[in-house]
């Protein structure tokens, strides 16, 4: 297409013209059936810490059965295609050690793996690709590879109410506890390795806070200025 008619194509589309759009493909009733197959067979036959009701969970995603005693997952939580669920040392503990709240979204290829505990409160959004672990291999005997070293105690992560988690974000918590503050914006590709005040817009390797809440003028001000 010569760049003459892909602006003339530009500009059709941006006019009032109504233009007929595609009706979607039928397949995708398929997998929207599969998908609910899926759902209910794992809310059926995994033994879940709790799966609540108006859960989707995408049939690609990997998660375990033998772990899911250490799962729990709240109402109306979506696990977009290819979510992988990772319960570290899943035999020996009794409680929960990912827990997703009311109406979180998991976007797609997500990893979420904890060895304490990783609690993602109501209402959070991941964007696609989103790590989050509370642990890492170990890594201090030079003699040995790291694979066969295990993995470090790590700590725990909490990713307060209603934030939401940029495309490929990272958050890593290797000792303590961290925890995101709730209405908080991880932005794409930050890596937070520290606690992250609520009401705050963070970003970069290693993020920082570029933005707050600010009460007084009810509005969301630079930092660092
Ligand atoms: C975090 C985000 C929401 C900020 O958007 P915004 O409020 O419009 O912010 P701005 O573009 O005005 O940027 C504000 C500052 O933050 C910086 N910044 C923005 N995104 C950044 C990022 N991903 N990493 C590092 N710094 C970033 C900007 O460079 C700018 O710095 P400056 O003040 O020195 O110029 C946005 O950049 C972002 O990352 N969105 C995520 C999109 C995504 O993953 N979508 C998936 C769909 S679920």
């Amino acid at each position: 297409m010569r760049s003459s008619e892909l602006n003339a194509a530009g500009n059709a589309i941006g006019s009032d013209l109504t233009i007929a759009v595609p009706r979607p493909d039928p397949l995708t009733y398929l997998e929207q059936l599969l998908v609910k197959l899926n759902t209910w067979y794992l809310r059926v036959c995994y033994p879940f810490a709790d799966c609540g009701a108006g859960v989707s969970i995408h049939y690609s995603c990997e998660i375990p059965r033998q772990m899911a005693l250490g799962i729990w997952i709240g109402k109306s939580v979506f696990l977009g295609k290819g979510v992988w669920l990772n319960v570290v040392d899943f035999a020996t503990r009794s409680t929960p050690a990912i827990l997703l709240g009311d109406g979180c979204a998991i976007g797609r290829n997500s990893v979420i793996s904890a060895k304490n505990r990783v609690c993602i409160e109501s209402g959070v959004l991941l964007a696609p690709a989103v790590l989050i672990m509370d642990h890492n291999h170990e890594f201090s005997d030079i003699s040995r590879s790291i694979k066969e070293q295990g993995t470090t105690p790590g700590g725990t992560v909490t990713i307060g109410k209603n934030s939401w988690l940029g495309y490929g974000a990272a958050v890593v918590c290797g000792k303590g506890d961290l925890t995101i503050g709730r209405n908080c914006v991880v932005a794409a590709n930050a890596v937070v390795t520290k606690s992250v005040p609520p009401y705050s817009v963070v970003g970069g390797n290693p993020a920082k806070v570029i933005r707050r809440f600010d009460q007084a003028s009810d509005s969301w001000i630079r930092v660092g200025e």
